[in-house]
């Protein structure tokens, strides 16, 4: 038995969620590029979850479903009081997500009717929880969901207790569209490893947070902003770049485990970082961007991933940097639904090996003689 690090290149499930083939994601057999020009979030969520885009009554009767699911029990406000200022947001979530199983009377309900169910409220409630949590940490009051809004338009009202403009809204949208899923990243394989021990979907989704914080994967967002603050000028990206380079630390927001030639989200969020700098006369993020960018290329042939713009298009938005990776988890939620509900129709429970490296033939002493 030889490991294989990291578990690259190896298949570990079928899927007809999403894939990514010669560099091209596809989302049910849709391109990311034409989505992210067409759909809007909730179509996405539709077509994750049921299969196929929906019908204008369906996708009104999703959306209502939604927004009629979006208020959270009164004791996980009480819950967020109680979580020390200055919480990670991702631990914060992770924590309240958890939290929210104790209160849904169908959390034990292993069927697929609830289990849909379950996914509308945690879609839901994961964007209320967030903004409640950017809100009570500075003395604000939690704003309640707007009826009958879209979960863009609703995140950016809960969180700024105000009407958000079109723009932003239409930019926070395509962002979650973008990120809504990726085949077997490791948050995603995370929520299906719990769920195939026949665990629950609130499980499955709480290991998911869980994986999804960490700065190799969604976390990276919220580093690439904390680089770019670090870096301050443009002047200062070459000789950052190069000391980074040079003591073999990361550039955030670059490289990626299956995209050698670059990622097909970029391009989209690049497109936004420049579009939202030029409307808010502020293109600084996004010029210092591109710099790293072409050194990167040049110094180490990496391309930017998803998180590298992400990080100046939601600075650019006005959103507060560790919420960059809790907006990552409303859109991926969708994905994590998807599949889990795929692991749950043909279920085994994942349990690979491993490849022992440690000592062997020892003997026990007893403990007065060690
Ligand atoms: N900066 C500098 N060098 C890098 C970077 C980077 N961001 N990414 C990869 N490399 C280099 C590695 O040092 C290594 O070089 P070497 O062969 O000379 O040692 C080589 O490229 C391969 O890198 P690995 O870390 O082995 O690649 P792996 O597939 O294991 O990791 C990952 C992929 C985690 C995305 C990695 O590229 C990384 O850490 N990037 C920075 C964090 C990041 O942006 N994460 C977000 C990913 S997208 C997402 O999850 C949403």
């Amino acid at each position: 038995m030889t490991a294989t690090k990291g578990l690259e290149g190896i298949v570990a499930a079928t899927t007809s969620v999403s894939s990514i083939v010669d560099g091209v994601l596809t989302y049910r057999g849709y391109d990311i590029d034409d989505l992210a020009d067409h759909a809007t979030f909730e179509e996405v969520i539709h077509l994750l979850w049921y299969g196929k885009l929906p019908s204008n009554s369906e996708l009104n009767r999703l959306k209502g479903e939604l927004s009629a699911s979006s208020a959270v029990p009164s004791q996980v406000f009480d819950l967020i009081r109680l979580i020390p200022q200055a919480t990670n947001a991702m631990a914060a979530l992770r924590t309240a997500v958890s939290f929210l199983a104790l209160y849904d009377d169908e959390a034990g309900d292993m069927s697929r009717e609830a289990n849909l169910r379950k996914a509308i409220r945690l879609q839901a409630q994961i964007p209320t929880i967030i903004a409640a949590f950017a809100r009570l940490r500075v003395g604000q009051t939690p704003i309640s969901p707007k009826e009958g809004a879209s979960i863009s338009e609703n995140f950016l009202y809960m969180l700024k207790g105000e009407q958000p403009d079109l723009i932003a809204i239409e930019a926070l949208d395509k962002g979650l569209v973008l990120h809504a899923d990726h085949e077997l990243n490791a948050s995603t394989f995370a929520a299906r490893v719990t769920v195939a021990t026949l665990s629950d979907i609130y499980s499955g989704v709480t290991s998911a947070i869980g994986a999804l914080k960490g700065p190799l994967h969604g976390g990276a967002n919220e580093a690439v902003m904390t680089m770019l603050e670090e870096i301050g000028s443009i002047d200062n990206i070459e000789p950052y770049v190069k000391q980074k380079l040079a003591n073999k630390e990361k550039m955030m927001g670059f490289g990626h485990r299956v995209y050698k030639n670059g990622d097909p989200r970029a391009k989209h969020l690049q497109e936004m970082s420049r579009e939202l700098g030029k409307l808010t006369n502020d293109l600084q993020w996004y010029e210092m961007s591109v710099k790293i960018e072409s050194m990167m290329y040049a110094l180490k042939g990496l391309r930017p991933n998803v998180d590298f713009y992400s990080a100046s298009v939601y600075t650019t938005l006005g959103i507060p940097r560790d919420l960059f990776t809790p907006i990552f988890a409303i859109s991926r939620c969708s994905g994590w639904v998807a599949h889990i509900l795929e692991q749950f129709e043909n279920n085994r429970i994942i349990r690979p090996r491993a490849e022992y490296v440690g000592q062997s033939d020892l003997k026990y002493i007893p403990v007065e003689l060690r």
